[in-house]
């Protein structure tokens, strides 16, 4: 598959989740005009007319933009992209969703659905100061899936009460979603939680609910270390940056890699709606620094990597450039190999940030 992915940042919510460290702003009505405007603006400035692979709308709350400002944007991305039959994705907070609603999203071109649950527990959702109860949570998976073959719901294990995880769970296997993505709830510095970061629960106790998920999502594959999906069901989107491959970012906040160039929107969402693009961070990234970023993100992933694949991208093998490392990793327990590939174990998921402090 080729072409780039492009990641539409839309920073607006209807409150802000006191744990959630993303660019957002709190507003009552629809993400305003002036937003889609300024995003038209910086995608035409931006677009060479290069092929698409996927589309990914992410928040922030995507769902808070009118159809008629998504439709513009849709028809931007088409007059300036080559657009491949993309996926485009789209992520949807339960309140923001009706049968309509998701009608009128498919006939714009979405063509997934990324549902924001976090739990079907009512209290687990006071807790993390969602919008929605549980009643909503149901009825907003119930008109996804019956809308959409190709839609998922996002867990947040970790949230007090933590026992009520496994809850969750089972409930959200009911709804048979084909992918379902599981983060460990994090306590983050620029955000109200930061305060309460003595009420996180132990890390053994994460890692047992973690545990708990792969093993109640058995009949998923586990294709990524917070990802789940049924075969043909895994993101495309998100395998782009697993492999380190190229993306653009749009919208305040949002990362670019092309070139061997990492850059970042200025996150202030007042100065994007004068300057849309203008970049905060640009950082060169040296070779070696992308193959080891290429190698951290492809042992995020059940299939690890392709020694052939490394060896056409890079002109070089990875026993001579990360022999050493590899074999420490794999002593450990971390990685496991064969003469085709190398991959995390179950402890390299379990333990992923080790893989990549080693690497770095
Ligand atoms: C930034 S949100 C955007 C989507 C949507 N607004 C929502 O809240 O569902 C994307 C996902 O990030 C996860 N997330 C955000 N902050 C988190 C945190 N501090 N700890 C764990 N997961 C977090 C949530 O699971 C959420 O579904
Ligand atoms: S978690 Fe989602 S809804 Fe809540 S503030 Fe963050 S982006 Fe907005």
């Amino acid at each position: 598959m080729n072409g780039v992915g492009l990641y539409i940042h839309v920073p607006y919510c209807r409150v802000a989740c006191p744990y959630c460290d993303f660019v957002k702003k709190p507003i009552e009505g629809d993400a305003p005009e002036a937003f889609s405007q300024a995003l038209c603006k910086e995608i035409s400035a931006v677009a060479g007319g290069e092929p698409v692979q996927s589309i990914f709308f992410g928040g922030g709350t995507p769902s808070l933009i009118t159809l008629e400002a998504l439709a513009t944007i849709m028809d931007t991305l088409n007059g300036s992209f080559d657009l491949q039959s993309p996926e485009v994705s789209l992520e949807a907070n339960p309140d923001d969703v009706t049968r309509e609603r998701c009608a009128q999203w498919k006939s714009l071109g979405v063509n997934r659905i990324m549902l924001g649950v976090q739990s079907f527990d009512d209290e687990a959702l006071r807790y993390l100061g969602r919008c929605h109860d549980s009643a909503v949570a149901r009825e907003a998976c119930e008109i996804v899936a019956s809308e959409f073959d190709n839609w998922g719901l996002d867990l947040i294990f970790g949230a007090r009460p933590s026992s009520s995880f496994v809850q969750s769970l089972e409930t959200s296997i009911e709804f048979s979603p084909p992918h379902v993505s599981t983060y460990g709830l994090t306590y983050e510095e620029r955000t109200p939680f930061w305060r309460r970061r003595s009420e996180a629960i132990e890390e053994d106790d994460s890692l047992s609910l973690y545990r708990m998920a792969m093993d109640r999502l058995s009949g998923h594959i586990h294709y990524e270390v917070s990802n789940f999906a049924k075969v043909g069901f895994e993101s495309r989107h998100n395998g782009i940056y697993w492999r380190n491959e190229e993306y653009i970012g749009f919208g305040p906040g949002a990362y670019s890699y092309r070139d061997g160039i990492r850059a970042r929107n200025h996150p202030g969402i007042a100065r994007y709606l004068d300057e849309p693009g203008r970049k905060s961070e640009t950082l060169t990234l040296d070779p070696r620094e992308i193959r080891v970023e290429t190698l951290i993100q492809h042992f995020r992933t059940r299939n690890g990597l392709a020694r052939a694949y490394y060896e056409e991208r890079f002109g070089s093998t990875l026993d001579k450039d990360f022999g050493e490392e590899l074999a420490r990793l794999e002593k450990r327990g971390l990685l496991d190999r064969n003469t085709e590939r190398i991959w995390p174990t179950r402890e390299g998921y379990e333990l992923n940030n080790e893989i990549g402090l080693a690497l770095v």
